[in-house]
């Protein structure tokens, strides 16, 4: 027996004693009985067992898990062993460089923090080779050997990549969002990420702000149900399996709602309107389960989120019972300074007793909070409290019990932007797009010369949108492609590209931060602009691909304007100008001013950033396979003088006057109407949907019961299609102002041509309840007027009188 031939099977011995792995033992030892003589085997066999006794031995005083704890008793006993710096090192977050770094600092010397228990988690990495090369450093060399949390931005897909995520929402579809929400945490677990920073949850009601593309749009309602349905697909039923990852819910809180629309600013806001408006989809949240929570950068009523108290405790934790764990965001800890609140390790103080348990790059918790506790500026129970929220998750995660169950790189692999994936981002991207106008142009039909014209046509980098972290653009599919493949063997199709997305250097730097969004043409604009006249006038139908890069909206991408930029207003003008029927395909992550295009297009489909099936999904809508059924989930202003805006607004004491008769006085601009372009829950249809009255199960109700509204919606169209109804209250007579509506309620439904349906809306007391100046739910007797229809502007209506 030769030492060659022992090695190999020692070097195989030391994983397999590990408490994680012990059914692997027993082919072993049939190989040592046949290959060795009785001694040697009976050596080994007892070396094993030291073995095995020392790190089962070491197990009991590591992180990982004995089965005959509960998770209580297990973490008790684990602090128990832990320093201060132990402690301490379990609320340090880190990014990896090269990740995504999205603030101006880095943490230093990452594995000297690891080694040492000096970090809780990491984030902003996904190959899961390397986070199983530095799970195992932590496992392996630290005292204690308990594992990372891996975290990353998986807001909208993680390899497939789905619509934006204000696309998802325009779907109305909390079913589908569930699922590509699922999808995202399959593909993110697979790649190691146990932990991702999403849902976004921010009431955004301020189109100047880009961050509004990461969320759900204006409504409360609507966006409690879409932050449920999120944390639910991620999280599915059960956190410590293998394909289930811990959902983060941002930016707690009234990140949405900054002066101006400008990123990071203040926010200066009554309770009432926080507890009415803004505070609902973080509720749902929690209610939902979520796991984690991010604070915002912003301050409220001069305190900021990462430091203010009664957010993060008292309504939080206190009032809404949340059990999981708050980190902060980017840097917000060490910002808090900026805020004027004080010294590095006052600001690293304040955070923790607020209630941030965790603090995401800056490194102040690691290097403060020691000294703050010995100075009686915190307190050891602040310090055990977020640390053992930190281990309940890692628990809840099933980290404890294997540290590697998300780290198996055939599964990666497999698992990655399968065909059942892709299918679903088609549909979902299909459910988002939202037909602004049609005078009958569309659906096209897949023949003759089409010229697709545009510089957002035929771009990948932009079809994925802001924040696809993990996705490769060069996986997308382009409208251009879309449409070639389409009318392959029907149609010709010519493209030109007709201008830049922009001429603006200074914008176009900021936007080509991460990748190179914004392309310049070695042609000049004219000679662009000459091209793509030449094409259109050779062909039969145009369609104009034009917009937004992916990144003019997302993180710190405020704007002025909120229009189609100049160098592409120019093209579309000189375009329309042919004479040619004129498709204008719209990619935005916000919402624009569209007055010229609402004018002269023949039609606008808004299909936002559709993701990586962009070019099929695009293609199935305009040449009619898939009726378009999104609706807008934010108001879409005629000018940006008008913003803020949205559709549930008070009515104040003067109401305007829609008709504008001249009169003065009103509460309305004397250059332009109050009313938006395109109002919430507007999206037209290939079809066309009829409503009849509404029917209710009692006109007079009293006391707590629940009544159903019903409408009779019939296509009258030629095409089947879905519907989304919408339910919406108003509540003439309260103790506080009211908004002149609220949606209470959606479905969508689908409808052949000629087809009806009753579709019942059950209303309950709780509709009827808004908070009071006490912050007190509940409802009054009295008349109520119950609007169902197809947009905020468009419903049928009755009154009601309901009891108490
Ligand atoms: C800053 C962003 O505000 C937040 O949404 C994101 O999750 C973190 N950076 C981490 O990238």
């Amino acid at each position: 027996m030769s030492k060659k031939n022992l090695n190999p099977g020692l070097r195989t011995i030391q994983p397999l004693c590990s408490p994680l792995s012990l059914t692997a033992f027993r082919p072993l030892k049939l190989t040592f009985t046949y290959r060795y003589n009785r001694h040697i085997t009976y050596i080994l066999a007892a070396l094993l067992l030291c073995l095995c006794i020392v790190k089962s031995g070491r197990s009991q005083s590591t992180g990982a898990q004995p089965a005959h704890l509960t998770a209580q008793q297990f973490i008790d006993q684990l602090l128990q062993k832990m320093t201060l710096e132990e402690k301490i090192g379990q609320l340090n977050l880190s990014v990896m460089s090269g990740g995504a770094v999205t603030g101006t600092t880095m943490s230093a010397d990452i594995v000297t923090h690891i080694k040492s228990g000096r970090m809780g988690g990491i984030f902003g990495i996904w190959d899961p080779a390397e986070i199983r090369k530095i799970q195992q450093l932590a496992v392996d060399s630290s005292r204690l050997h308990i594992p990372l949390l891996f975290g990353l931005d998986v807001i909208h897909g993680h390899k497939t990549i789905f619509p934006v995520p204000l696309a998802l929402a325009s779907s109305w579809d909390t079913a589908l969002i569930r699922k590509a929400a699922r999808v995202a945490g399959i593909e993110a677990s697979a790649d190691g990420i146990n932990w991702v920073y999403s849902p976004m949850v921010d009431i955004a009601r301020d189109p100047r702000w880009g961050r509004v593309v990461e969320g759900a749009g204006e409504d409360p309602f609507l966006g409690s149900q879409i932050a449920a349905a999120m944390v639910k697909g991620y999280q599915g039923d059960d956190l410590s399996l293998s394909n289930t990852v811990m959902a983060c819910v941002k930016h707690f809180a009234l990140y949405g709602a900054g002066v101006a629309g400008r990123e990071y600013n203040s926010v200066d806001m009554s309770r009432l309107q926080m507890y009415q408006y803004y505070l609902p989809p973080y509720k749902a949240a929690v209610d939902a389960g979520a796991g984690s929570f991010m604070t915002s950068f912003n301050d409220i009523n001069g305190m900021p989120a990462t430091a203010n108290h009664w957010l993060l405790t008292d309504l939080l934790r206190g009032e809404w019972g949340f059990k999981g764990f708050i980190t902060s965001d980017y840097g917000s800890v060490s910002e808090l300074a900026n805020h004027g609140l004080g010294t590095p390790a006052q600001v690293a103080a304040l955070a923790l007793k607020a209630g941030t348990d965790m603090e995401m790059v800056g490194d102040l918790y690691i290097n403060t909070l020691k000294q703050s506790l010995e100075s009686h500026k915190i307190t050891l129970a602040e310090i055990n409290s977020s640390c053992r929220r930190i281990l309940e998750a890692k628990y809840r995660l099933g980290l404890f019990k294997d540290p590697y169950h998300y780290l198996d790189l055939k599964r990666s692999k497999k698992l990655e932007m399968t065909p059942e994936h892709l299918e679903l981002a088609k549909e979902a991207a299909t459910n988002s797009f939202v037909l602004l106008k049609n005078d009958g142009i569309l659906p096209l039909k897949p023949t003759g010369k089409i010229a697709v014209i545009g510089p957002l046509a035929d771009s990948k980098e932009n079809m994925v949108g802001a924040w696809n972290i993990a996705g490769d653009p060069q996986q997308c599919v382009t409208i251009v492609e879309g449409i070639k493949n389409f009318v392959a063997g029907d149609g010709t199709v010519t493209f030109q590209k007709g201008a830049n997305i922009t001429d603006d250097s200074l914008l176009r730097k900021r936007v080509n931060t991460f990748k190179k969004e914004i392309t310049t043409d070695p042609r000049s604009a004219e000679e662009m602009i000459r091209d793509a006249v030449k094409s259109a006038e050779n062909a039969d139908v145009i369609i104009a691909v034009v917009g937004e890069a992916a990144d003019m909206t997302g993180e710190s991408a405020s704007r002025t304007e909120i229009n189609i930029p100049s160098s592409q207003q120019r093209l579309l003008k000189a375009l329309r100008k042919t004479g040619k029927p004129m498709v204008m395909v719209l990619m935005n992550g916000r919402p624009l001013t569209l007055n010229w295009a609402d004018k002269h297009a023949n039609a606008l489909l808004d299909v936002w950033f559709p993701g990586t099936t962009a070019g099929p999904a695009v293609a199935d809508v305009l040449f009619g396979q898939v009726n378009p059924s999104g609706k807008l989930t934010m108001s879409f202003p005629r000018s940006v003088g008008q913003v803020p805006i949205y559709y549930n607004h008070k009515s104040t004491g003067r109401p305007f006057d829609e008709q504008k008769d001249g009169s003065k006085f009103k509460s309305d601009y004397l250059d332009q109407s109050n009313l938006p372009l395109y109002p919430f829950g507007y999206g037209l249809s290939y079809t066309k949907f009829s409503y009849g009255p509404i029917k209710v199960s009692d006109q007079h109700p009293k006391g707590n019961q629940t009544i159903t509204a019903t409408v009779k919606v019939t296509n009258t169209g030629k095409y089947r299609g879905k519907e989304t109804l919408q339910c919406y209250l108003t509540d003439p007579v309260a103790r506080v102002t009211r908004s002149v509506q609220d949606l209470i309620g959606f479905k969508k439904i689908s409808l052949a041509p000629g087809e009806s349906r009753e579709v019942p809306f059950e209303i309950s007391t709780r509709s009827l309840s808004y908070y009071d100046e006490d912050l007190h739910f509940g409802w009054d007797p009295g008349a109520f007027i119950i609007r169902i229809g197809t947009n905020s502007r468009d419903t049928e209506s009755i009154k009601i009188d309901w009891e108490k």
